[in-house]
């Protein structure tokens, strides 16, 4: 009997970034007698009928690769028994950078110290000058301010002052968000790590002249770099905490340790493929084998 895999990609995704994850997959799982279609997330493909049953027809795929962030059909899918990679809670726990902290604290995980923004859904409001104030005076200037739902380094501030910091905590005065202590020794530079299976695979530099966030869609510049023994243990503690099948750290370097600054449930490998030359797609096809066919 054939072996049959789904990979499901974000309704509306545009960006070929996004389709490359999906094609590189479905390539490297059909080298290893695997079928896996690509859907789109765009079909209803699981709803809950009028006897509150959760109905889907993806239930004869054996499994999914679930390349989107949509929570309501990955906890469906998830209930009626398909096997995801990543299993949904680890990617809601990942799309959330103020959840991610939450799930990592208490491990002694360094991280940057980190304020959730105070949650307000009342209109016309403006920022406490009494939180202004908490703000400055537990994080100092420079700090960094981030929606807690954002990607490609879109949604990340860094504050210089205090009209700055005015301005920005209004604009995400309604969008979770999160301010951020700004690991100065890192600045322009950290390091994206993508773990698989609990086990780090591949780490590179990543670089920008231009801007403080060194992502590689803002003009970051990724570089090969020998994973020393502290880093490759920090970052699978953090993948085996989150429960991550497959996971890209972004690990900012401070002056005497490492901080995690977040992780990523769908990072992009193709950058990280071509600077370090490890296929990053056929070793995650061959987890998801092995987890689904060899269990
Ligand atoms: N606290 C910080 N101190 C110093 N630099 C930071 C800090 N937080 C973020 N940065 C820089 O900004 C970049 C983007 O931040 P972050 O990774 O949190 O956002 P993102 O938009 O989710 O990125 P991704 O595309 O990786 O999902 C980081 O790669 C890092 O270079
Ligand atoms: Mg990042």
């Amino acid at each position: 009997m054939m072996k049959k895999g789904l990979i499901l990609t974000n309704a509306y995704a545009k960006l070929a970034a996004f389709s490359h994850p999906a094609s590189r997959l479905q390539e490297e799982l059909l080298a290893l007698g695997v079928a896996a279609d690509i859907l789109r997330n765009d079909g209803f493909h699981a709803y809950i009928d009028e006897h509150g049953e959760i109905q889907t027809a993806l239930c004869d795929y054996d499994f999914c690769v679930y390349l989107d962030k949509d929570k309501y059909i990955s906890q469906a899918l998830e209930k009626r028994g398909l096997r995801l990679f990543n299993h949904h809670q680890a990617i809601i726990d990942c799309d959330d950078k103020a959840t991610t902290f939450l799930r990592l604290s208490a491990h002694n995980i360094p991280m940057p110290t980190t304020l959730f923004g105070l949650l307000c859904y009342t209109p016309d409001c403006a920022p406490k000058t009494a939180a202004l104030d908490k703000i400055e005076r537990t994080l100092g200037y420079p700090l960094i301010a981030k929606t807690c739902f954002g990607s490609l380094g879109k949604g990340v501030y860094k504050i210089d002052n205090r009209n700055k910091l005015t301005q920005i905590a209004t604009q995400l005065q309604y969008t979770p968000h999160l301010f951020q202590e700004f690991i100065a020794a890192s600045a322009g530079k950290d390091v994206r790590v993508i773990v698989i299976g609990g086990k780090v695979q591949a780490a590179m530099l990543r670089r920008s002249t231009t801007d403080f966030r060194s992502n590689i869609e803002l003009g970051g510049v990724g570089e090969q770099i020998e994973i020393p023994q502290e880093l490759k243990t920090l970052c699978e503690k953090v993948a085996s905490i989150l429960q991550l099948d497959y996971c890209g750290i972004d690990v900012l370097l401070d002056s005497e340790n490492y901080r995690v600054c977040e992780v990523n449930s769908n990072a992009f490998f193709s950058g990280i493929e071509k600077v370090t030359g490890v296929n990053i797609a056929k070793r995650y096809a061959e987890h998801i084998y092995g987890e689904i066919y060899k269990k």
